[in-house]
């Protein structure tokens, strides 16, 4: 459910043409809806009612400063996995004790920056990390609370680049592992046990494997109590699917039903950290036709978004639906959607059924909210893209296009270069 669709065969973010938003904001640009994140956000919270947990929104799907606002007043928290996250979550008024940090490579820098701001707890990935967070957590003075996360080796069947919870993949600690590091931590001074977290991988589209993953959590937290340990907090991670086209993943609430059922004789505080499913449909990418271009074996449409703008199609071979501002009827031709960047693998859709496009006429990518922007660069020295907010009738530039000076900002030329340049 997304509040983008077409009025009278012009396509509308909530209300307003997205033909207002190009002609102020100029493309390519990401647009996103405030009530469809609102809606996201509060069925997924929503599907835990009266189970105490907290929705700790993944940053790295989509960092944007106002939809971390959004959610701050919504009450969510944060799953961070760099000090740059923590940065953002806090600016947008996302408080430090509903922050969780994950992430397999976290500096002493970053690890200080978490204890200093007091988060709610590390997810750490390793036996070194465990030993490095108590050593700094002792230098500061303070006690890091955690968890460790888990790796239950359970295959979420998606994409192998977005698979995390299998035994091959760098992330958390396998069972076996974990026990040691528990032991471990039980004897560390400033280290606080508060739980255990897993992630399995992202955009799964079945519930099967989460449930297995969770009774392979629960036999180690029957473990763990033997051990003495008692687990207040239970971080499931991620990893909800969304439809980008023919997916059919499961509602927030079955996959709610499905938790809460295999966890009900647990009496713990739940975590989520859920980003695409959350952001995933309520952002799309404009952008306009350069130019079309037949050769005399494909029809390509060149577009002035690129892989620097959106990369998932060149990293994953995504699919993402491409829709016209106007809708209009007319004959359909199947084109591979390119953009300017000097890569063949710089493509939006290859061989897909679009209406006949025109130079100078927008497209609108779609199910583009989430790893979009985030994932964004400057590759081929392009200013990356405006991020629009769309409220009801009005709009609001929430992130600048970038500069040309913004592309050379902290760069300088060492000084005998600049020498030599003006002999
Ligand atoms: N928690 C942890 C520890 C994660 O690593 C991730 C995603 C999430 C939560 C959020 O997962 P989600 O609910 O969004 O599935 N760039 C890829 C996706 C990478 C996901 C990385 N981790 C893509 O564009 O599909």
């Amino acid at each position: 459910m997304h509040h983008f669709h077409y009025q009278n065969e012009r396509l509308y973010c909530e209300d307003v043409p997205l033909a207002d938003i190009a002609a102020k904001a100029g493309t390519p640009s990401y647009v996103y809806s405030v009530a469809t994140l609102t809606r996201h956000f509060t069925v997924f919270d929503g599907a835990f009612e009266g189970v105490p947990h907290l929705t700790c929104y993944s940053v790295k799907a989509n960092s944007s400063l106002a939809i971390l606002g959004l959610f701050a007043s919504l009450g969510g928290g944060a799953d961070i996995v760099s000090g740059g996250e923590l940065f953002r979550a806090l600016k947008a008024g996302i408080p430090p004790d509903r922050i969780v940090y994950s992430g397999v490579g976290k500096t002493e820098a970053e690890i200080d920056y978490a204890l200093r701001e007091n988060i709610l707890m590390f997810n750490i990935e390793s036996a070194e990390e465990l030993e490095v967070i108590n050593s700094r957590a002792a230098a500061i003075g303070a006690t890091a609370r955690i968890a460790l996360r888990v790796n239950p080796d359970v295959d979420p069947r998606t994409h192998p680049y977005i698979s995390t919870g299998l035994r091959k993949n760098k992330f958390g600690i396998d069972v076996d592992g974990a026990l040691k590091a528990y032991r471990r931590a039980l004897e560390l001074k400033h280290v606080e046990i508060l739980g255990v977290d897993c992630h399995i991988g992202s955009q799964l589209t079945e519930i099967a494997p989460f449930v297995e993953a969770l009774k392979r959590l629960k036999i180690l937290v029957g473990r763990l109590a033997e051990m003495g340990i008692k687990v207040q907090y239970l971080d499931l991670g991620g990893g909800l699917g969304i439809s980008y086209s023919e997916e059919t993943p499961p509602h927030p609430r079955e996959y709610a039903q499905a938790v809460v059922q295999e966890l009900k004789d647990l009496p713990c505080t739940l975590i989520f950290e859920p980003g695409r499913v959350i952001v995933g449909n309520a952002g799309c990418l404009i952008m306009q036709v350069l130019y079309t271009k037949q050769t005399q074996t494909k029809e390509f449409v060149i577009v002035d978004a690129g892989m620097n703008d959106l990369v998932r199609p060149s990293l994953y071979g995504a699919f993402h639906g491409i829709q016209p501002f106007e809708k209009g009827k007319r004959e359909t031709r199947v084109v591979d959607v390119v953009g300017p960047i000097c890569e063949s693998s710089d493509f939006i859709a290859r061989d897909r059924k679009l209406p006949a496009l025109n130079r100078g006429e927008y497209l609108a990518v779609m199910s583009a909210g989430a790893y979009g922007f985030s994932m964004s660069s400057n590759y081929n020295s392009r200013p990356r893209a405006a991020e629009v907010m769309v409220d009801g009738d009005r709009f609001f530039i929430t992130r600048e296009r970038e500069t040309l000076e913004d592309l050379v900002r902290g760069e300088s030329i060492p000084d005998s270069i600049e020498r030599a340049r003006q002999i």
